[in-house]
Order: structure tokens, then C-alpha cells, then sequence
């Protein structure tokens, strides 16, 4: 069957260089026969995490359609901006409002992080930040990871990079996350035909 990606922006402005860059791996990761579901931040709307609302309502609607959208995939890809060297609150928060849902959707997901940024790092420092709480959760992510920088002037107008080297890089970026998914779910699919015997 053909692998599932979810590819979504962490920042809610129209405008946002990284929901560009997402739309951008979602057409690179169809190309290699992938099914894509292409989504943005602002479709999972959800309150900052409060221990009383979970208590009184469970996990709200936004945060309860995130789970659904990870569950159905095989892998999801992030592309984050970086606020203060560190996960946009954003992001943060739908991480732990996800994390509250059983079973777990994150863990044993497999993840690729990209961030685009006006620096020169691209982002960069944003996404070791949230290596970390997806990795306590049990997500899968990828050890390499894509980085965009002087991302406001690093698209074309039909949404490719300006600099080909750069598209290059995330294409290779890709290749290798997806060559990784694709045999982890050809593995899963062959266990299943053994246990059927
Ligand atoms: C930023 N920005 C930023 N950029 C960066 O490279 N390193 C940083 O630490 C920060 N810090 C930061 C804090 C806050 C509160 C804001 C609002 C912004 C700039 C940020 O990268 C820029 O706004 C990007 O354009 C955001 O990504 P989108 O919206 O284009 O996807």
C-alpha cells in the first residue's frame, strides 16, 4: 500500500514562509508515489492546555482532529519557524495536548523536521528544541533535518526555491526520510501476512 504523509505549517499567518515549504515537500514527497495530506496549524484551533478543561471536556475538538490526522498516517513532516531559539508556543501546545490522548498517537510515528526563517540558520536551533518533546513521546525523528534561510526571498513564484542547491538539499532531505518510512512500512505489512498464516 502506498505510505501515508502528513505534512503540515506551524505558524498560523497567511503569509508564512514555512506553510510555502511545507506545500513545497508535500508535492516532492507525492512524487515519490506517497499519498500527502497537506494541512496548516490554524485547521487544528485548540485553547491553551488547562488541566481543568481536560478534566471537565476531555481533549478539545481542534486537538482531537490533530490525533485523528496522525493516527492515519505513517509519518509526519513539520516545518516550523523559530521563536526565540526555541518550538513556537503554538506547536508546543498541540504537542501536549496531543500527548494526552490514548493510545499515544506520536509514539513510534516516524517525523521530519524542516523550518524556514528570514536568518541565516534558517530556524535551525527551533527544531533540536522540539526534537525533544517528540522524542520523549516516542516519535521516530529523522536525524537530518532542513533548515531554510533568508527564506523571504527564498521562493520563486510558483513556489520552488530560488537557490536550486537549496531545493536540491531538501529533495535529498526527502528522498532519504522517505526511503526509511517506506521499508519500516513495508515491515509492518509483511509481520501483518505472517501473522495471518
Ligand atoms: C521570531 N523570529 C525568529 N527567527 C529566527 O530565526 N530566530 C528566532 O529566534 C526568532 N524569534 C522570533 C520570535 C518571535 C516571537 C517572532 C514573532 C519571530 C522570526 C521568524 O523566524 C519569522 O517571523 C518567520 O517568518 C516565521 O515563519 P513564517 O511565519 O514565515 O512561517
Amino acid at each position: 500500500r502506498p505510505v501515508r504523509i502528513l505534512v503540515f505549517g506551524a505558524a498560523l499567518r497567511a503569509g508564512s514562509t514555512n506553510a510555502r515549504l511545507a506545500s513545497l515537500a508535500s508535492k516532492l514527497i507525492a512524487e515519490t508515489g506517497a499519498e500527502v495530506d497537506l494541512a496548516r496549524i490554524r485547521d487544528f484551533d485548540m485553547p491553551l492546555y488547562d488541566g481543568d478543561a481536560e478534566d471537565a471536556e476531555g481533549l478539545p475538538p481542534g486537538a482531537l482532529a490533530l490525533c485523528e490526522r496522525i493516527k492515519r498516517c505513517d509519518a509526519f513532516v513539520v516545518s516550523s519557524p523559530e521563536y526565540n531559539a526555541s518550538v513556537p508556543g503554538l506547536l508546543k501546545n498541540a504537542v501536549d495536548w496531543v500527548s494526552r490522548a490514548r493510545p499515544q498517537p506520536f509514539k513510534t510515528k516516524h517525523a521530519l523536521l524542516l523550518s524556514s526563517s528570514p536568518s541565516m540558520i534558517g530556524g535551525n536551533r527551533g527544531l533540536w528544541a522540539l526534537r525533544v518533546p517528540l522524542e520523549h513521546l516516542g516519535t521516530r525523528v529523522y536525524p537530518d533535518m532542513f533548515s531554510l534561510p533568508r527564506a523571504h526571498e527564498g521562493f520563486t513564484e510558483d513556489g520552488r526555491l530560488a537557490h536550486p542547491g537549496s531545493e536540491d538539499r531538501l529533495a535529498e532531505t526527502i528522498c532519504g526520510f522517505m526511503r526509511l518510512v517506506s521499508a519500516d512500512v513495508q515491515f509492518v505489512c509483511l509481520q501483518r501476512r505472517w501473522y495471518e498464516f
